[in-house]
């Protein structure tokens, strides 16, 4: 297949072009490098031994959207491009509409007049709100927590009514629990810019040496440790779960959501613990109050993806682990400028 990548050269897509060049798709990467770097492209060919063809374009650009889709023809897109920071979307929301929400439909237009009606698109696990119905099914209900979240389940609504208005439209909403990891060359990673949101970023960098103390948002959760339960998952695997949601496109599914996580929850503490014994290097932690909006545990159901698209996460968090550290201590800055 033919498939477009927004958000090509962010964390989860540079891994997916890696996973569809593999699987023997042909890929094409736009992006507008908000929250990533031009150097991805050079690692990108360096593991695939394939130039990218490569837009620097904003989804939100109708004339940009243009000149990509009447310049390439496309199977399928893969919607990742989108700004993805819950505390940034708190104080600038509209940002995140005008991203999120905007260049979604934007990129639907011009796909719906290029004729071009087969997506998968990034949702997440956010949309479960503090749902502690665990491990949590695609059934479950949906709460919005915060704007970044409102984004993801706006558009997942969006795409659902489209394919009523029109039944040419396939659209899987994935929605992703913790992805973490890097591909085992170390050439490619995450790289957040600032201080991470995220744990694993954060375990690495204080690994590296980049941040003195890994802070641990309480200890007081009715876990059996008491620290946060998230469901890690290898994005390696959340990349093979993206070839799998885009070639079931072919077989007219229509529009559904589907969870990829690995259905095993991991509590802080337990992360903590990997990461030293697969890195050997100690991580000094100091426990402080709750984050506003994190709730105590967070686990797939992992089911329906085996079901419909006969994927499941087979990494496991040693590999997790040391493919993180292998990235961060090859690159203890990042990628370069
Ligand atoms: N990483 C996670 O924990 C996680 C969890 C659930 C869902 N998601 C979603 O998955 C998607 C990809 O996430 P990621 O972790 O790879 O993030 P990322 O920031 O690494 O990648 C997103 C990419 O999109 C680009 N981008 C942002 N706005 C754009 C715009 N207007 N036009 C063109 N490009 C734009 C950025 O430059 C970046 O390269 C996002 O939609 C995110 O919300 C991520």
């Amino acid at each position: 297949m033919k498939i477009l990548l927004t958000g090509g050269t962010g964390y989860i897509g540079s891994h997916t072009a890696v996973a569809l060049i593999d699987a023997g798709h042909q890929v094409t990467l736009l992006d507008d490098f908000s929250n990533s770097k031009a150097a991805v492209l050079d690692r990108l060919r360096d593991i695939t031994g394939t130039a990218m063809d490569f837009f620097e374009v904003d989804v939100t650009d109708e004339v940009g959207l243009e000149k990509v889709l009447s310049e390439r023809t496309f199977d399928a897109a893969i919607h990742f491009a989108a700004p993805k920071a819950v505390g940034e979307s708190i104080e600038r929301p509209l940002l995140y509409f005008k991203n999120g929400v905007g260049g979604t439909v934007a990129l639907l237009q011009a796909m719906e007049r290029h004729s071009i009606c087969n997506i998968v698109y990034s949702s997440s696990a956010t949309v479960y709100g503090m749902s502690d119905d665990l491990p949590l099914r695609e059934d479950a209900p949906t709460e919005v927590i915060n704007p970044y979240g409102r984004t993801k389940l706006m558009c997942e609504e969006i795409l659902q009514d489209l394919h009523q208005a029109d039944g040419r439209w396939n659209a899987t909403a994935l929605r992703y629990f913790n992805p973490v990891g890097a591909h085992p060359s170390g050439l490619i990673g995450e790289d957040p810019q600032g201080v991470p949101a995220n744990l694993m970023p954060f375990i690495s960098q204080v690994a590296v040496g980049r941040r003195p103390v890994l802070q641990i948002f309480g200890d007081d959760y009715p876990t059996p440790d008491g620290t946060g339960i998230r469901d890690y998952i290898h994005v390696l695997d959340l990349a093979e779960g993206h070839v799998a949601a885009v070639e079931h496109l072919a077989s007219d599914p229509g529009y559904d959501v589907i969870n990829l996580g690995t259905g095993n929850g991991i509590s802080v503490r337990e992360l903590v613990d990997a990461f030293e014994r697969v890195a050997g290097v100690p991580i000094p932690t100091e426990v402080v109050g709750r984050r506003p909006g994190d709730g105590p545990a967070s686990w797939a159901d992992a089911s329906k993806a085996a079901d419909v698209l006969g994927w499941t996460a087979r990494r496991s968090l040693d590999e997790m682990v040391a493919d993180v550290w292998r990235w961060q201590s090859q690159n203890p800055d990042g990628y370069p400028d």
